[in-house]
């Protein structure tokens, strides 16, 4: 169940780190100030965030993965290309990802000036976002 959903979910959460991301670089470009509906877009991108951070953690608790992990353990792990995306790259480039987004929110919120809370957006959002792509399963995403 925790796999469906956080599966669903990443479809959202890839396009609305993209979407607050692309949101401010424009606005930088543009020299545009910044508004009530930038710090909306931040915020829903953080919250869903979040919540695949908690969906993550509960599905590498009941995924086949992790038991496997627990029965072989962490050498034979890392000779295995698969088992080593799910059990450690995969939930550990999230996790880096996750991070900065939420740095990068609380970063933006606290700072004054326009330009400088987009320029932090699109660092953090875009870091992390590129941290997302290169880690997801896409085989499996695509196949489920
Ligand atoms: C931005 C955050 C994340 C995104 C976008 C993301 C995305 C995905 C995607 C697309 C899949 C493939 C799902 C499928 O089979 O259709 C997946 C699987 C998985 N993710 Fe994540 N994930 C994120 C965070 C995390 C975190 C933080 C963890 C663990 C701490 C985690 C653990 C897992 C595990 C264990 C699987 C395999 C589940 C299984 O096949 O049983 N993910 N994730």
């Amino acid at each position: 169940m925790f796999k469906l959903i956080h599966s669903g979910i990443s479809y959202l959460v890839v396009l609305l780190v993209l979407f607050t991301l692309v949101n401010a670089l424009v606005k930088l470009k543009s020299r545009s100030s910044y508004k009530i509906n930038d710090y909306y877009i931040a915020l829903t991108a953080t919250f869903f965030v979040k919540i695949q951070l908690i969906l993550g953690v509960f599905s590498y608790y009941f995924s086949t993965y992790y038991q496997t992990l627990r029965e072989v353990g962490f050498k034979v792990v890392m000779k295995d290309s698969t088992l080593r995306l799910y059990i450690m790259e995969h939930p550990l480039m999230m996790l880096i990802a996750i991070t900065l987004i939420i740095i990068g929110f609380y970063k933006h919120k606290k700072q004054q000036d326009c330009s400088v809370k987009f320029k932090t957006l699109a660092w953090y959002f875009g870091i992390a976002f590129v941290l997302i792509l290169s880690r997801i399963p896409w085989d499996q995403w695509f196949k489920a």
